[in-house]
């Protein structure tokens, strides 16, 4: 803990591994998106490969970001679950939109992914919370109100303790925690979706695919994707 933090103007890193080009490129984002995934995963650097910044607005217009695990994915879109009614759960019930980063820096790469977001079904956001280990479970309900502010870690673990009570796991046997009213799932539909790999002398490759809009402003899912090169 006592250790000087390095100062960051001079921490400096030339990217010498991988290009990123036009040629072979897959028509479909999601084949592109899979491949790096497994890369990030396979790397063995990033303990969460999964782990993904989601960006968002308030009604007000405030930016707010947060790191959340991403879920699934599939050509419906970029699957979150979190509690619903915090900061990120009030921003995007009031301005439906986000950007996801994946910050893949050991392997030398960021995919971002921007676009409108709709919330999952109650059905789906109850499979996916049946498949939660009993803690994590308990511990969404503890956390009912996240992003307020508390009185102390106590009254967190007392939460948690009632709650256990209420709903005791029975090992083998399961347990009755249900999903809880404010607790669900969001998919972010991709509008945009950039490929950044990181090159030598800041050359870096930049591919970012964009698919039409319609003009409600929502992606036509059906509708091709083009690729543009973007400047570094
Ligand atoms: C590695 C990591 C993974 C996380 N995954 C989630 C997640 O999947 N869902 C979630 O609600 N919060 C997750 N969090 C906590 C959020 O970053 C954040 O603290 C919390 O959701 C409250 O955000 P908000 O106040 O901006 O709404 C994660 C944090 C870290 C560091």
């Amino acid at each position: 803990m006592e250790q000087p933090a390095p100062d960051p103007a001079r921490l400096r890193r030339s990217y010498e591994v991988g290009s990123l080009t036009e040629s072979g490129l897959p028509a479909d984002p999601l084949a592109l998106f899979t491949g790096w995934f497994a890369d990030a995963a396979a790397s063995e650097l990033l303990p969460e490969p999964n782990a993904m910044i989601l960006a968002t607005a308030s009604d007000r217009a405030v930016p707010s970001a947060r790191t959340v695990l991403l879920k699934g994915y599939g050509p419906p879109g970029f699957r979150f679950f979190t509690n619903l009614t915090s900061r990120k759960g009030q921003d995007l019930a009031a301005n439906p939109r986000a950007a996801l980063v994946f910050p893949w820096h050991p392997v030398h790469r960021q995919v971002i992914v921007s676009g409108p977001v709709v919330p999952l079904t109650r059905e789906e956001s109850a499979a996916y919370f049946g498949t939660r280990p009993y803690g994590s479970r308990l511990g969404a309900w503890a956390s009912e109100h996240q992003s307020a502010v508390i009185d102390g870690r106590e009254e967190l673990e007392a939460r948690y303790a009632e709650l256990a009570e209420r709903w005791p796991d029975h090992p083998g046997d399961g347990h009755a925690v249900p999903l809880p009213e404010f607790w669900g799932g969001f998919r972010v539909v991709p509008e945009t979706i950039e490929f950044w790999q990181g090159r030598p002398d800041r050359l870096h490759d930049r591919l970012r695919y964009v698919r039409p809009v319609s003009p409600e402003g929502e992606p036509d899912v059906d509708a091709g994707w083009t690729v543009d090169r973007l400047s570094p």
